[in-house]
């Protein structure tokens, strides 16, 4: 079965198509980070308009890539026999609404002309899946440390559409801690990257930032007192370039910190043999080293899968699409997308005859 995935929840527009029993066929990203840097932040109506400007020619690239034109002309074939692909995934949420819309739009248009059905997929099943693409694709089940711009949390991968929510953060994600103190540090957005890299010459034990919540049991995770932490020691005052590699060094230990010793405690409430990194913080070098050797010492086996597929991309979503529309799910007949979807309401892929419809025209 040959799937397409098309991904707009936030500020990349991607494209791919998944080959059952073959793998990634092709995929396309396009990330808008030079639209909305000056910004400081994603702007939603931006991403939103320039998803529209992007998507149909990236849909055709990804298709001639794989050696599949769109092509159809009238009276050529009956619809769906003659389709590039067996079937659309999109991801239908959690994100923002509007950018939601384009892709949903898309896919679901695309699907209906090509009499092939379509599937909407969790956002969030998308990253725990991802690295299902990779060779060595790790068995279930897996604990998943998922740290991005968006989210920051722990889940145990249990099956395809079983997740269970052992902890998440009360306030701001990792990587929009990092975003916010890189900008305050005045290295732009999104500076995730910008103040890890600062980080590198700065002195361990000049600021000593809190860990937040690792005095309490549980695994929540709160960024927002270290967020604050980090202003006092930044706004008001005039740091050299050493001071603030100083500030971006002690804000780094106290996140990494923070990160392994949860995902350490999540170990011992639900052992596993192996844990997932995925998001964009998990290109944090020092996390890396870090859990690496944490987990190591535990007999844990750490997987990353590779960049791309860590951060926001349409692989991820045509993979869990296939997995879904393999099992004969499909959309419902409104056009759905959710701003909020609690990743705990997913359930397995299943023919769900009250939602099952036929796309063909
Ligand atoms: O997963 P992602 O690409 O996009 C979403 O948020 O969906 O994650 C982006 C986040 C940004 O907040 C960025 O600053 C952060 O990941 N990030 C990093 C690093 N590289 C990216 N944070 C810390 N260290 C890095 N090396
Ligand atoms: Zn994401």
């Amino acid at each position: 079965m040959r799937v397409l995935g098309i991904e707009t929840s936030c500020d990349e527009t991607a494209v791919a198509l998944y080959v059952g029993g073959q793998g990634l066929a092709a995929q396309c990203i396009y990330t808008q980070t030079d639209l909305h840097e000056v910004w400081g932040g994603v702007v939603p109506e931006l991403a939103s308009r320039d998803h529209v400007q992007r998507l149909a020619p990236m849909i055709l690239k990804v298709l001639a890539d794989a050696g599949l034109p769109l092509a159809r002309r009238p009276g050529a074939a009956p619809a769906g026999a003659a389709a590039p692909v067996d079937g659309v995934a999109y991801t239908a949420g959690p994100g923002l609404v509007g950018a939601l819309l384009v892709g949903a739009g898309v896919a679901r248009s695309l699907a209906y002309a090509l009499g092939v059905p379509a599937v909407g997929v969790h956002h969030l099943e998308g990253h725990l899946l991802a690295p299902q693409l990779e060779a060595g694709a790790p068995a279930f089940p897996y604990l998943a440390l998922l740290a991005s711009g968006g989210h920051t949390m722990l889940v145990d991968v249990q099956a395809v559409g079983r997740y269970v929510v052992l902890g998440e953060t009360l306030d701001d994600a990792a990587g929009e801690a990092f975003d916010k103190t890189a900008q305050l540090l005045g290295l732009g957005y999104p500076g995730g990257a910008r103040l890890a890299r600062l980080a590198e010459s700065g002195r361990a034990g000049v600021y000593e930032f809190p860990r937040p919540m690792l005095d309490r049991p549980g695994l929540a995770f709160s960024f927002s007192g270290l967020k604050t932490a980090a202003l006092l020691a930044i706004r008001g005052r005039t740091l050299d370039a050493q001071a603030r590699a100083d500030v971006a060094r002690g804000f780094e230990e106290a996140i990494v910190a923070t990160l392994v010793a949860k995902t350490l405690r999540a170990l011992e409430a639900v052992p596993r043999a192996v844990v997932v990194v995925a998001g964009g913080v998990g290109a944090n070098a020092r996390l890396r080293a870090h859990l690496a050797g944490a987990a190591a010492a535990r007999g844990v086996r750490v997987v990353y899968p590779r960049a791309e597929l860590c951060t926001d991309n349409a692989a991820m979503i045509a993979y869990a699409g296939h997995a879904r529309l393999a099992a004969g799910e499909r959309a419902g007949l409104p056009v759905l997308a959710r701003a909020r979807w609690p990743l705990e309401e997913l359930a397995p892929p299943a023919a769900d005859p009250a939602t099952t419809h036929r796309t063909t025209p």
